[in-house]
């Protein structure tokens, strides 16, 4: 079965708030990227707004029909605006100001009570709720017992690991997670880093259900256009 593609168009937004300009337009980004074969649309909403804004997520809602899935940090404010622009589902993130992207998984201890509560909260209004984690067991049961539907592991270590030998070490750190994964009944997502030529791997380990990719894709968009950059990716996914 072919593992599902959610395409990530924050750096389409990050070029249109190059100029602060209307274009490009992350509704046709949206519907290029549909049209080509993604699974779903993903926006991480950053509470400094650098790429996608509020409006960017309404509109899509509104004027594309597809699954969209938000990545945010896990705050007040964030758990807020799920509420309010209803994604199909949401990804809690760790979030730090300086960041040039996420740096990596939520660290968890077994006690997270504003996590277990925004968890609840949005779950119990339909929306699907993953955290992102690194590829550590003791996270994974820890995002179990927090009442976590779904896991996204981590791959950003595996995809700047260098050389063969490291790489399959950390490719093994992410089979062992996904297992545990499995084994707990939660569902198996993975993403950071993904591209044209570190993905096969990762899409081939067995329950993978979704990997959620953008830097690679909207970079390669430049040279050979979405449509093109989007199902040249899927089809690593088959
Ligand atoms: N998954 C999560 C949780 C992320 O934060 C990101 C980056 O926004 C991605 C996947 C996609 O990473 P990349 O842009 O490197 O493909």
């Amino acid at each position: 079965m072919s593992v599902k593609l959610g395409v990530n168009i924050d750096h389409i937004a990050t070029l249109r708030q190059a100029r602060m300009d209307s274009n490009p337009d992350t509704v046709e980004a949206a519907r290029v990227a549909l049209s080509a074969g993604a699974d779903m649309i993903v926006m991480h909403l950053r509470k400094d707004r650098r790429h996608i804004q509020e409006s960017d997520i309404e509109r899509v809602r509104r004027e594309v029909r597809c699954y969209i899935h938000l990545e945010m940090a896990a705050t007040e404010e964030m758990e807020k605006l799920a509420i309010k622009l209803r994604p199909d589902s949401v990804c809690l993130v760790p979030e730090s100001p300086d960041e040039v992207t996420t740096q990596g998984g939520l660290k968890l201890s077994g006690k997270n009570d504003t996590l277990s509560r925004i968890i609840k909260n949005l779950s119990s209004r339909g929306m699907g709720v993953s955290l992102f984690l690194d590829p550590d067991p003791q996270d994974i049961r820890n995002a179990y017992k927090l009442g976590a539907d779904t896991i996204e592991i981590c791959t950003k270590a595996y995809a700047e690991s260098w050389g063969k030998k490291n790489q399959e070490k950390e490719l093994e750190k992410i089979q062992l997670a996904s297992y545990l994964v499995k084994e707990l009944n939660l569902s198996l997502h993975s993403g950071h880093g993904l591209d044209y030529y570190n993905v096969s791997p990762i899409a081939k380990i067995e329950g993978m259900e979704c990997l959620n990719i953008g830097f690679s894709i909207i970079s390669r968009a430049v040279f050979v256009g979405l449509k093109n950059a989007v199902s040249g990716m899927k089809s690593l996914l088959s």
